[in-house]
């Protein structure tokens, strides 16, 4: 694996022209001591042509965890990811036990549909069943990632679109630019689905928001994973039950029915998640 630095005049030639010592030049964000990139922050890898990463530069794995790092240590972390730093930093695949109901094997279909980085994923259940964990761990992990990504009930996604016309002058630029902010991320989970407003505007909103992810789903560019406290898809109204019954992801067993134990009335008592 080579530095780009490699590929650029300043790597090659970095004399000054006056005679005086040569200053290193900062190629990029990572540790110049990096062995993976030696500082410049990316990372291009020597495969050949047929290979999917030939002639790809890639974000250096150390130069991402220390800009994650960065981040979180700034306290700016934007709110609409839904989760605190601590989340961000501890909440792992991991934490779901086996033996206390179903959130195991929900938690492996998950994961899996995470690591193809595509699909539409829908949890449901009673209470204390670990989907609202689940949720959280596949955002922390994709935020980990320096993926771009949310977790969020639907109620404050529809608040946080509602705001835009309630509030702000132009009205549907700033609408238009909400709706595009949640349905553009690498991954979405939407929590609570069940208590989606009523209102004609609520639903037509999350109407819109819903048949761009799943566009996107069946494109295969982002993954949104939904939870709702329902017993039976036959809740879901019927446009989105036939978006969340598409086969393709059905058939990936991404329509996940979790029937087990309520995971509250068994977690130790220095349980944080
Ligand atoms: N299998 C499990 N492994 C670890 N923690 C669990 C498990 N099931 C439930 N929990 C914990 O139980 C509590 C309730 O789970 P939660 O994810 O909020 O359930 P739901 O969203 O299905 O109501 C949380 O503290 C969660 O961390
Ligand atoms: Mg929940
Ligand atoms: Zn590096």
């Amino acid at each position: 694996m080579n530095h780009i630095s490699d590929l650029t005049p300043e790597g090659i030639q970095n004399a000054d022209k006056d005679g005086d010592i040569p200053q290193p030049i900062q190629h990029g964000d990572c540790s110049p001591n990096c062995p993976d990139c030696g500082g410049i922050g990316y990372v291009r890898y020597e495969v050949p042509v047929e290979h999917p990463k030939f002639g790809k530069v890639e974000r250096c794995r150390y130069a991402q965890s220390r800009s994650i790092a960065a981040y979180l240590r700034s306290g700016n972390l934007d709110p609409r990811i839904g989760l605190t730093a601590d989340e961000i930093r501890n909440l792992n695949w991991n934490l779901v036990r086996k033996g206390v109901n179903q959130a195991d094997q929900a938690c492996a279909t998950t994961r899996k549909a995470f690591e193809d980085g595509h699909g539409l994923v829908f949890l449901y259940g009673g209470f204390g069943q670990g989907k609202s964990l689940i949720l959280k761990i596949a955002v922390a992990t994709a935020v980990r990632a320096g993926k771009r990504a949310a977790y969020a009930n639907l109620s404050s996604v529809l608040d946080n679109i509602r705001t835009a016309y309630d509030e702000r002058e132009n009205k549907m630029t700033e609408l238009v630019r909400r709706m595009e902010w949640w349905s553009s991320l690498d991954v979405l989970a939407i929590d609570e689905l069940d208590k989606v407003g009523q209102t004609d505007w609520a639903k037509e909103r999350f109407f819109q928001l819903m048949d761009l992810l799943y566009q996107r789903a069946v494109r295969q560019e982002a993954l949104t994973i939904v939870a709702a406290n329902y017993q039976s898809t036959d809740e879901l109204s019927g446009y989105l039950k036939s978006r969340i019954e598409d086969n393709r992801f059905a058939c990936n067993g991404y329509l996940i029915h979790l029937k087990g134990a309520d995971g509250r009335k068994s977690m130790p008592k220095n349980w944080k998640y």
